[in-house]
Order: structure tokens, then C-alpha cells, then sequence
């Protein structure tokens, strides 16, 4: 395979697994349930009857957490995130409470983490199961609960920076479709990666390869309005200039910095190619303070046409060092702007919503565990969208800026470069996600290989030079090819 940019589809292939390949756990174990229900509890114990429940309210500290496990022995640990419904078919909520709903998943999981890591786990073995419902959109039409698809980034950063911890992390319909002893007979995953069970196949993440890339009818339209949360910064501006230069596009960018010099310059200059930029200062976090922003644009314009959620705050740091006011900075410069720019602008008639992700959702990288995090729920909160929504909603995994933008410094090239991978230009990955946003994809990984030997690390399904209509998550071919190889 030839180096430079690589198109890539995360996909998910079915895949056997075979019963010898996974872990025998005695009947006799004790399963110690972090935070669960007596229904959850029920599911164990039918499997393993010594297992224990530890009650860990969404408010408990590390504190709490650490004492109450300090006074508990176990063999394995379990954690079942709060909406895995125990009976088939029960549809998920609403998401009006997913920003408060992250204290009772993801956030928690971080505190048991952090009253781990204080209890000395940090050096010693463990062992981790992981149980979510649906936050993976493995096929077209189910349903996607997007509330704790944060874990997902999470957990995979953490298997890296934990490689003595043996985790696994189980996305299921719902627990009445397994035994518990069916999935923790399951294989330990040491990259943090999941495994999703739907209508009783098991399935795994991958990347395709695009051969080519679809077809597409243009989607940006002369004249436009697009309102861009994080619009001043590095691939905001490339978009910016880009719809400018070629659509005439009337941009407001927002960002939580007042007006100053430095964003005036860049306005100077993208207003020598055609409409100057409205910046308006807000935290996009702040669902009151981005109504009235909308109420802002619609005084000066007469409609708004897309919105681009191109915001980050990367604070990145391994999870031993990283506290709380960290970890939740980062998540929630996705999860809080994700869910907020959606119930502003969501019911505005526009051609597209986009959002600007990373494809760390997919490598989950140490030491990057926040922004991880924030990435996989922002990419499922994204793929429910499409399912509701009468525009489409697009999903932008980028890989690596080198020249604009949070990491475009000599510091990150040269480490980048030393890993193989070279750097998006603006032209590049402006044509490809003007092909993204017009055709039936609904998301597209994008990185620039140096070598042949990087995209060999990455594990792809074999390259796909079409794209189908109907546009499944599951692309059949691939996965009969992956199952056949399949010896997890
Ligand atoms: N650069 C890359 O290599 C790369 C790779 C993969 C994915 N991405 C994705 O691409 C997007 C843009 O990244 P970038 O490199 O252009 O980053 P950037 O230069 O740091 O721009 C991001 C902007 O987001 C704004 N922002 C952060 N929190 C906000 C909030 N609560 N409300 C409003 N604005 C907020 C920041 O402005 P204020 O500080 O003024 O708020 C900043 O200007 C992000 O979604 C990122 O995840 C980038």
C-alpha cells in the first residue's frame, strides 16, 4: 500500500469467537460489581454466586470510592454502566440529561481509576470488565445510546498506559442476550478495545482502507451561513477560508477568548477574499450563553445553513497524573459543546451539521485518555443524530495537522514524523471532506502515511473501492473476509 493520504471507514466486522482462545473463571469467583443495581447483581450472580455488589453513587469521591474498596477482596472487577436495561428490546431515553448523565458513567469510572491507582494498583495486576449498552453503531438502524460512549475512549487509553491490568470492555444489546459467565469467558483485550454484541453475533472495530472515494453532489451552498464553535482556531480557519474563497460564505466563528488582535488579523485576512468573519466571544459549554449567540445570527442573517463543531481543549497527561478538572476539561469541550451546539442549532433548517473529530476515537491513545473520551462519545452523540435528523450529520475523523491548528508545533512533527505519519494540508483535507459532507458517507478517518509500515500497524480490513447507498456500518464483504481470519 502506498504512502501519503489515507481514506479510512471505521467499520465493524463480525467475528467468531472461538470458546479455547478465551479465560476459564470457577464458578466459585468472587465478582465484585463497582456501583451496580440488584438487577445487575442478579445477572452475575446467576453465573458466579459469590459475587458482591459495592454501591458507588454518581456523587461518591475517589475518597469514598477508595475506603469502600479498600475493605473489599475480590478476584475481578465488574462495571455495568447505568442504562444496560436488563430485558431485551427496552428503548433508551431521551438525551437531555447526557451531560449530567457523565457523573453516573464515565466520570465514575475515572474515580474508581484514580481510588485504584491510590490503593496500589497501579503496579499490580487487575482485572477489569467493562459492561455498555449500544453506544456503538455496528449496524444501520439500531438504536444508539450515546450517554456512556465516552468509556469507550477511556477505557482503550488506559489499556495502554495499564498494559499488567487485563481489561475488557463488552458493548451489548442489552444483559438478557448473555450470561455473565458468556462474557467474562471473553478474551482480555490489550488495547482497550471493544467488542459489541448484537442479535447474538459479536463484532469488532476496524478501518477500511477507500480505494477511492464516493461520489459526491456539492453540498455548500454560494452565499451561506455557517456558524463554526472553535471557528478561530487552526482547522476552523482552513474551513473558513475554504467556504470563503469558494462560496462566498458568511462564517461566525465562536470561541471563549475575548476579541483580540491575534483573531483580527486572521479575519483582516480571510475578508480580503470575500465576507469578513463574525466572531462572537462565548463557551460553547454554556447552553444559555450559545442561545444567544443563534439569537445573535438570526438578527444579522436570515437563516443559518450548517454548524461546525470544531472546539478542543487538549490536556494531555497519563491518567496517574491527570485529576479531575482535567480529565473534565477536556471531555467536555465534546461531550457539553456536542450536546448544547445540537439542542440550539438542531431544529434550525440547515443542509449540514459537521463535526470535527479526531482518529484518536479509534486509536485511543496513552496519555490522551480525556480527549479520547470526549472523542468517542462525540462520534456516537454524532451517529444518533443521523438517525433523527432530516439533514445530514457528518463526522470528520482527522488525523494529524501538522502546519495549523492545537499541535502544530516542531516538537509534535518530529514525533510524528518519527511514527510514520506526516501532516493534513489544507487542500487535501478540504477536498475530502467537501466529499464526505456530499455523499451518503456519514464518516471518514483521514491521515497522511509516511511509510507503507504504519498502515500495516493499523490492522485494516481490506481496501473497499465502493461505497453503497445504503450506507452500512457493516460493510458484508469485509466482514466474511475478517471472520475467516478471525482467531481472537
Ligand atoms: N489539529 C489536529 O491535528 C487535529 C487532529 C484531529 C482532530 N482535530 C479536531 O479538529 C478540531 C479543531 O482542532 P484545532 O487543531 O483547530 O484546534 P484549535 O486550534 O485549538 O482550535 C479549537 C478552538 O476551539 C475553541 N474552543 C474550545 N473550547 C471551546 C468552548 N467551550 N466554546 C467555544 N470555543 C471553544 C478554542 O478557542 P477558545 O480557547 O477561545 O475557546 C479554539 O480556538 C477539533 O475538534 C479537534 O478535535 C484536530
Amino acid at each position: 500500500m502506498k504512502a501519503g493520504l489515507q481514506a479510512l471507514l471505521p467499520v465493524w466486522n463480525p467475528v467468531r469467537l472461538e470458546s479455547s482462545s478465551g479465560v476459564v473463571l470457577p464458578e466459585s469467583s468472587n465478582i465484585l460489581l463497582v456501583g451496580g443495581d440488584s438487577t445487575q447483581l442478579d445477572w452475575v450472580r446467576r453465573s458466579y454466586p459469590n459475587s458482591q455488589l459495592l454501591e458507588v453513587d454518581p456523587a461518591s469521591s475517589v475518597d469514598i470510592i477508595e475506603k469502600k474498596l479498600a475493605d473489599r477482596s475480590f478476584d475481578q472487577l465488574l462495571w455495568v454502566a447505568p442504562d444496560v436495561t436488563a430485558e431485551a428490546g427496552r428503548q433508551s431515553e431521551g438525551h437531555e440529561l447526557i451531560i449530567e448523565q457523565q457523573e453516573e458513567g464515565v466520570l465514575t469510572v475515572f474515580r474508581i481509576i484514580k481510588a485504584l491507582q491510590r490503593l496500589g494498583y497501579a503496579t499490580r495486576k487487575l482485572q477489569w470488565t467493562i459492561v455498555t449498552s449500544r453506544t456503538q453503531r455496528v449496524t444501520e438502524v439500531e438504536p444508539i445510546q450515546p450517554a456512556h460512549a465516552g468509556i469507550v475512549g477511556l477505557v482503550g487509553s488506559l489499556a495502554k498506559e495499564y498494559p499488567h491490568w487485563d481489561l475488557r470492555l463488552l458493548d451489548l444489546d442489552s444483559l438478557a442476550s448473555l450470561s455473565a459467565r458468556e462474557c467474562l469467558s471473553l478474551p482480555w483485550d490489550k488495547q482497550g478495545d471493544g467488542l459489541a454484541h448484537r442479535r447474538g453475533e459479536w463484532y469488532r472495530q476496524g478501518l477500511a482502507l477507500m480505494a477511492t472515494l464516493p461520489e459526491a453532489t456539492p453540498a455548500y451552498r454560494q452565499n451561506g451561513v455557517y456558524v463554526v464553535i472553535g471557528g478561530a482556531g487552526g482547522v476552523g480557519e482552513v474551513w473558513s477560508r475554504f467556504m470563503i474563497e469558494h462560496y462566498q460564505a458568511n462564517i461566525v466563528w465562536i470561541g471563549r477568548r475575548e476579541y483580540n488582535a491575534a483573531i483580527e488579523e486572521k479575519i483582516n485576512a480571510l475578508s480580503r477574499l470575500g465576507p469578513a468573519p463574525l466572531y462572537i466571544s462565548a463557551d460553547a459549554t454554556d447552553l444559555a450563553a450559545l442561545e444567544r449567540v443563534r439569537r445573535t445570527v438570526l438578527e444579522i442573517y436570515p437563516a443559518i445553513h450548517g454548524v461546525v463543531h470544531s472546539a478542543i481543549v487538549l490536556r494531555d497527561q497519563s491518567l496517574s497524573r491527570m485529576d479531575e478538572s482535567a480529565f473534565r476539561a477536556s471531555l467536555s469541550a465534546k461531550v457539553d459543546v456536542s450536546v448544547n451546539m445540537d439542542r440550539v442549532f438542531g431544529n434550525e433548517k440547515l443542509d449540514f451539521m459537521l463535526f470535527f473529530s479526531s482518529i484518536i476515537s479509534v486509536v485511543k491513545s496513552p496519555g490522551q485518555s480525556n480527549y479520547a473520551a470526549g472523542c468517542t462519545f462525540k462520534d456516537s452523540f454524532a451517529h444518533k443524530l443521523q438517525q433523527h435528523r432530516a439533514y445530514p450529520v457528518k463526522i470528520m475523523n482527522w488525523g494529524y495537522w501538522g502546519n495549523v491548528g492545537v499541535v502544530a508545533d516542531e516538537s509534535y512533527n518530529r514525533i510524528m514524523r518519527q511514527m510514520g505519519i506526516g501532516s493534513i494540508e489544507p487542500h487535501e483535507g478540504m477536498a475530502s471532506l467537501e466529499v464526505l459532507v456530499g455523499s451518503e458517507m456519514h464518516q471518514l478517518a483521514l491521515m497522511k502515511t509516511l511509510n507503507s509500515q504504519v498502515i500495516a500497524g493499523l490492522n485494516l480490513s481490506e481496501a473497499i473501492t465502493y461505497y453503497p447507498k445504503t450506507a452500512p456500518t457493516v460493510l458484508p464483504q469485509i466482514g466474511r473476509a475478517l471472520a475467516a481470519q478471525a482467531s481472537v
